[in-house]
């Protein structure tokens, strides 16, 4: 633990917006997500939005990583006055949000500066930066850390853009972990990346700091359980692998295993028994098909919906392959359920204000 520092206070502290950093904009514009994810969910976002409840209380969002459905929500005006509540276990997804919340100017300024050097030396800067300041300086945070939560509160807006940075610059947008926690993700290929985009980074501040937005690292059995009637709550936990080989499940260094699947299993019907409207996207694996197939899933009003991979709906029979994917619900879609959304987007679609 850090000396002469109570991190309950530190904590407390770090999710009141301390400075509002947001400047005043002229337009307005849908907010895309901050950082590129492993399984973001913007590709899935016409089958997945189907799926989104007609009505509810809150948002609730367990396994938020880049928050693909959060932003699809909240540019479609369906989070207006409403509670949302965003949590995840990595503490420098976490530390990273917070530190653009409450820090954005300094984000920014880091970020120009990581630009620059980028555009002079490329890939040798990636690595200078990945190898001898942001693992380094996150070994450092970890080592006199008592908890990850307070890796997260005392992450600085120097580390935040430094990933940031990473995640524009390094192959696919990954944040991969190895075995020991350090970041090792290669350099990406890129000619020019976008590394600083300030409209857009204020716009995520703004977005991330309103008065009834919550973010919080948090294992999902605790969000989950704090879930009740009318919240919607969507699930989007690392994927079951679908062979021993094809598991891509580092965004911590602990990894995501079957035990982990199991219990949220057993918190996504606990969830749904006290009334909230649950939706889950995970692998087809036996496992996921199983776990949710059981007696207990069944009298939660769980449903099974495949969802067609790519190379199912290929219009040639012989190349059409399995279904890869399952989005799993207790949301009744009634025939008003499915008109309602296809209204929704035919309105003129009410933009989030970002000033
Ligand atoms: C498939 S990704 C979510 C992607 C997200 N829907 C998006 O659009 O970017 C899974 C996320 O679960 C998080 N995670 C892994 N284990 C967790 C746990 N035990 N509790 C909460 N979050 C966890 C990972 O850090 C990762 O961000």
């Amino acid at each position: 633990m850090l000396k002469g520092s109570d991190p309950n206070s530190l904590l407390h502290d770090l999710k009141t917006p301390i400075i509002k950093t947001v400047q005043p904009q002229a337009t307005v514009s849908p907010v895309k997500p901050l950082l590129k994810w492993a399984g973001g969910k913007r590709q899935l976002l016409p089958v997945l939005s189907e799926h989104y409840p007609p009505t509810f209380s809150r948002y609730i969002e367990p396994f938020v990583g880049s928050g693909a459905v959060f932003f699809d929500l909240l540019n479609s005006g369906r989070l207006a006055r409403r509670e949302i509540v965003l949590c995840d276990v990595n503490p420098d997804l976490i530390g990273c949000y917070w530190s653009v919340r409450d820090r954005a100017d300094e984000v920014i300024r880091a970020l120009r500066a990581l630009a620059r050097e980028y555009r002079k030396s490329g890939n040798e800067c990636y690595y200078d930066v990945r190898d001898r300041r942001f693992n380094p300086e996150r070994a450092e945070l970890q080592a006199r850390a008592a908890h990850p939560k307070e890796v997260a509160a005392r992450y600085t807006p120097e580390l935040a853009a430094m990933l940031i940075f990473l995640n524009r610059t390094g192959f696919n947008g990954l944040f991969r972990l190895n075995r020991r926690g350090a970041f090792n993700v290669p350099a990406g290929r890129y000619t020019e990346p976008r590394i600083c985009d300030e409209r857009h980074i204020h716009a995520v501040a703004f977005a991330l700091g309103q008065p009834h937005v919550t973010i919080t690292l948090s294992p999902f059995e605790e969000t989950l359980a704090d879930s009740r009637r009318g919240d919607f709550v969507y699930c989007d936990p690392p994927y079951a692998p679908l062979s021993r080989t094809s598991s891509f499940a580092h965004y911590t260094a602990g990894g995501f295993s079957s035990f982990d699947q199991w219990r949220l299993q057993q918190a996504v019907i606990a969830a749904c028994k006290r009334g909230a409207r649950v939706v889950v996207s995970n692998s087809s694996a036996a496992e996921i098909m199983r776990a949710y197939t059981t007696l207990d899933a069944q009298k939660a009003l769980l449903e099974i919906r495949p969802v067609p991979a790519r190379r199912a709906i290929n219009s040639r029979a012989s190349a059409r392959g399995p279904v890869d994917e399952l989005i799993i619900s207790n949301v009744k879609r009634t025939a008003l359920d499915t008109i309602r959304p296809r209204m929704l987007r035919a309105r003129p679609k009410q933009r989030v204000k970002t000033a």
